[in-house]
């Protein structure tokens, strides 16, 4: 296989930092997938050491391939403009430059939620599919991605959607994290989520609804409890969207 038909692939996460060798012909991992723990506060120093780990462990430290970060926040012209699960520290802060200085490298930088929806159209649930796709993550955050016949719009943050009698952001009533905080059963949880999809389907009224984040693999436990018009499928890839879809933008 070409050296150039791969690329790295690292997703920081609220809770872990995963990272990967991604062959970009068939969008799968041909190395270890490794994962350290976010540090703890996510300050930007302490994720640029785990990061640098991630890649050591990788043996991918050096710019033989290219390279791909993702990250939970809005990401505009390589900077990070919100904060909703890391510390405030990375608003309006110029992030991509500051990985490029700390690993001495390039990268491509991007928000999570949207490689993930890249690496679904490209090789995964939505792949072929025309029309409006939504990938929306379901982990410590809701992540979302909104492509149209292939193209991406960046940064939605359907997650932080309000509606005035929840008084909060969508993700803190319905994302994965809230499932585990209240103890709701499969049940309850898909209420919240009958209600975010909902509300989602008629704003956007999309063809595809693709759901990701590690609580994807349950998706038997849940989707088929919810009642929409768009058709609504697990992600593919799961928790390895973010590795593959970083390391083929980077790759572009
Ligand atoms: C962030 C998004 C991110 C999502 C999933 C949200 O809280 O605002 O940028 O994509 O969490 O990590």
């Amino acid at each position: 296989m070409a050296q150039n038909s791969r690329a790295v692939g690292v997703d920081i996460g609220g809770t872990g930092i995963k990272g990967g060798i991604v062959d970009l012909d068939e969008g799968v991992l041909v190395s270890d997938r490794i994962k350290v723990a976010t540090p703890s506060g996510a300050r930007p120093k302490d994720v640029l050491a785990a990061v640098q780990q991630v890649l050591t462990t990788l043996g991918a430290a050096d710019e033989k391939l290219p390279l791909g970060v993702a990250f939970p926040a809005i990401v505009k012209n390589g900077r990070t403009l919100s904060a909703a699960n890391v510390a405030e520290d990375w608003v309006g802060f110029e992030a991509e430059k500051f990985f490029e200085d700390g690993l001495g490298r390039g990268i491509h930088f991007a928000n999570d939620a949207d490689v993930a929806g890249v690496a679904e159209v490209r090789y995964g649930a939505a792949r072929g599919r025309d029309g409006l796709v939504i990938l929306t993550t379901l982990g410590t955050g809701i992540g979302s991605a909104m492509i149209h016949n292939g193209m991406l719009i960046p940064n939605s943050e359907l997650g932080h959607l309000q509606r005035a009698r929840h008084k909060r952001d969508a993700e803190a009533y319905a994302a994965y994290s809230a499932m585990e905080r209240d103890r709701l059963t499969w049940k309850k949880w898909a209420k919240r989520l009958q209600w975010y999809y909902s509300h989602l389907e008629f704003l956007f009224s999309p063809d595809l609804f693709v759901v990701g984040g590690g609580v994807s693999k349950h998706a038997d436990e849940f989707l088929p409890l919810l009642s929409l018009r768009t058709p609504i499928v697990p992600a593919v890839h799961r928790n390895n969207a973010g590795i593959i879809g970083a390391a083929a933008l980077a790759a572009d």
